[in-house]
C-alpha cells in the first residue's frame, strides 16, 4: 500500500464517521476501523512487510489516522479507546439530582462551641462513654449513697463499669494526665436511666468545661467566659445569670441561666414567663476533687461547667421536642441547614 492509498482510506473513514447518525452505526464504524480486527490494527500488524526505509513515514501516517478516527468517534459519543459500548442517551432529559446533606443540629452546636471556646484558648479533650466508678463519681466527690449512683438512675455493667452519666469524668482524666494550666472543653454522649419525653432522653449530650491554673482563678472569670459564650452562641442581646446551687464537685456551685433569646427577658412561652432559661451547671472546682487527682488545692484553683447540648440546640433553633433530634427525619433536619 502506498502513502497515497492510505490517505484515501483515511479520508473515506472520516467521511463515513461524519455521516453516521445512529449510535449503532457509529459503533459499527468503531469496530471496522479501530476494533481488535479493524483495518488500522491490521495495518499496524502488517508494518513489518513495509520496506524498511518507508516504515517511519508509513508508521506515522497510520498513527495519525488512528488518532483522527478515534477523536472523530469520540465526538460522536463512541467509547472508542475503552472499547466500551456507546450509549443511546437522551441528552434533553433533566439530570439526576443528589441533594446536599446538612449537619445535624447537635453536631453544629458542638462544633460552634469548640470554635467559640477555641477563641478563648480552650482545646477539646475526649473521654470514653464507658467509665469506671472512680472517674464518674468518687473523684468527683460523689459518695456511694448519692442518688445518682443508684441502679435506677445509672446504667451499670457490674460493680465498676457504667455508661457515664455526665461528661465531668473527662475533667478527672484530663487532670490526671496533665499539669496545670489546663483549659479544655469536652463534648460527648452521656447516659441516664430516664424515661423519654419531650425534654428527656436516656442518651443525650453535654459539653464540659474546665480551667485550672496555678494563679488564682475566680468566679468572675467563670462568669465572663460564660457571658462571652452566651453572646457568641445566642446573639448579642443575651446575658448570663448565676443562681446558687449544689454540685458535689464544685464549691461554690451555680446554675447558669441565659436571658430568653426569644422575648429578650420579658417573659414568654419558651421561658415559661420567667425571662430566663437554664442551660448549665458550674462552679469552682472543689478542693476534694483536686486531691483525688493529685493536685494540691493550696497551689491551684479553677472553675468547671457543664452544658446540655440538646438544651442549647432546642433554644437556638426553636425545637420544642427533644425526640425530633433523634428521629433523623430529613423534613425536620433540612430546615436547619
Ligand atoms: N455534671 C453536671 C450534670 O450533669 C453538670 C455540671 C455542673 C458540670 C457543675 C460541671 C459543674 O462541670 O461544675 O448535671
Amino acid at each position: 500500500m502506498t502513502l497515497a492509498e492510505l490517505e484515501n482510506m483515511k479520508a473515506e473513514s472520516l467521511r463515513e464517521i461524519a455521516a453516521a447518525g445512529a449510535a449503532a452505526d457509529v459503533e459499527a464504524l468503531r469496530v471496522k476501523y479501530v476494533g481488535r480486527n479493524g483495518s488500522i490494527p491490521a495495518l499496524i500488524k502488517a508494518m513489518k512487510d513495509v520496506p524498511k526505509d518507508d516504515r517511519p513515514a508509513f508508521g506515522k501516517a497510520v498513527q495519525a489516522w488512528r488518532a483522527e478516527v478515534e477523536s472523530a468517534l469520540a465526538a460522536k459519543g463512541a467509547g472508542a479507546q475503552s472499547g466500551g459500548k456507546s450509549v443511546d442517551a437522551d441528552l434533553t432529559l433533566p439530570g439526576r439530582w443528589r441533594s446536599l446533606g446538612v449537619k445535624h443540629p447537635l453536631t453544629r452546636v458542638i462544633e460552634e462551641s469548640a470554635e467559640i471556646f477555641g477563641r478563648l484558648g480552650f482545646t477539646v479533650a475526649d473521654g470514653p462513654e464507658l467509665e469506671n466508678r472512680f472517674n464518674n463519681f468518687t473523684a468527683l466527690n460523689t459518695p456511694p449513697h448519692h442518688p445518682s449512683q443508684d441502679r435506677s438512675d445509672t446504667f451499670w455493667f457490674g460493680d465498676d463499669c457504667l455508661l457515664r452519666t455526665q461528661t465531668s469524668p473527662v475533667q478527672i482524666r484530663t487532670m490526671m494526665a496533665n499539669k496545670p494550666p489546663i483549659r479544655v472543653i469536652c463534648p460527648g454522649r452521656t447516659y441516664r436511666r430516664d424515661t423519654t419525653d419531650a425534654t428527656h432522653s436516656a442518651n443525650f449530650h453535654q459539653i464540659e468545661g474546665l480551667y485550672v491554673d496555678t494563679k488564682p482563678v475566680s468566679l468572675a472569670d467563670l462568669k465572663s467566659v460564660l457571658a462571652y459564650f452566651a453572646k457568641a452562641m445566642m446573639g448579642d442581646g443575651v446575658t448570663v445569670r448565676f443562681r446558687p446551687h449544689f454540685f458535689p464537685f464544685t464549691e461554690p456551685s451555680v446554675e447558669v441561666d441565659f436571658t430568653c433569646h426569644v422575648c429578650k427577658g420579658k417573659g414568654c412561652n419558651v421561658c415559661k414567663q420567667s425571662g430566663w432559661i437554664e442551660v448549665a451547671g458550674a462552679g469552682m472546682v472543689d478542693p476534694r476533687v483536686f486531691r483525688h487527682v493529685g493536685y494540691d488545692p493550696e497551689q491551684v484553683s479553677g472553675y468547671a461547667f457543664g452544658f446540655g447540648v440538646e438544651r442549647i440546640a432546642m433554644i437556638k433553633y426553636g425545637i420544642p421536642d427533644i425526640r425530633w433530634l433523634y428521629e433523623n427525619d430529613m423534613r425536620f433536619l433540612s430546615q436547619l441547614g
